[in-house]
């Protein structure tokens, strides 16, 4: 099949095949680090983050605190900023991004029940997520799936596949690195928090144009 776009999109062709051929258009990059420092510094990190008075209600989390409205930048009170550009440039090398640097950062406490409201990271290209104390009891992280086939799906489908599930949920431990796009809607799915106190650090990014 041929196939073109135009104005300042791609245009490729592809041979054709007897059996169909799958074009996976438009894919979603999250990417995923481990082990992002030692268990004794993400210890230290969560002893300095439990007694931080900064923290105040936050309109997206149910039964919990965080610091995104005071003017203290997490990552730079804890030294992590330059750690967390790494990682954000490694995302930016297999996704072909330039001139992204990490911005405003800050830091959330869920106590037992607590739930985080969908949401997105509006006005930033990049965000990340950064697990600081977290255990099985811990809500998940869940991704909406963008694609709207995901939700025009329901009733179509015998079983699930990458074309049809509509949630991707994925289940952080301490030192666990999330960076995804921005307006890549998340939450926890209505699922409770069951930890005394989750905690994790989140970041958004900018573009360095517009920043210097
Ligand atoms: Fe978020």
């Amino acid at each position: 099949m041929d196939y073109l776009k135009y104005n300042r999109g791609i245009v490729e062709q592809t041979p054709s095949n007897d059996k169909g051929e799958s074009l996976n258009l438009f894919p979603t990059l999250v990417m995923k680090f481990t082990n992002v420092l030692s268990s004794e510094n993400i210890s230290q990190i969560y002893q300095t983050l439990r007694t931080d008075q900064s923290l105040k209600e936050d309109n997206t989390l149910i039964n919990g605190h965080s610091n995104f409205e005071s003017k203290e930048d997490i990552l730079n009170k804890l030294n992590l900023r330059n750690i967390m550009q790494e990682k954000v440039d490694l995302y930016c090398m297999k996704a072909k991004f330039t001139n992204i640097i990490v911005a405003n950062s800050w830091f959330s406490i869920q106590s037992i029940g607590g739930m985080l409201e969908d949401h997105i990271h509006a006005g930033s290209l990049l965000s990340g997520v950064f697990y600081i104390n977290t255990d099985d009891s811990s809500s998940p992280l869940v991704f909406h799936n963008p694609n709207l086939a995901s939700t025009h799906a329901y009733g179509f489908y015998n079983e699930r596949s990458e074309y049809n599930f509509d949630l991707f949920r994925v289940k952080p431990e301490n030192g666990d690195l999330y960076i995804f796009p921005s307006w890549l809607r998340h939450g926890c799915n209505y699922i409770p928090n069951q930890t005394q106190e989750r905690v994790i650090i989140s970041f958004n990014t900018l573009s360095r144009l517009t920043y210097t």
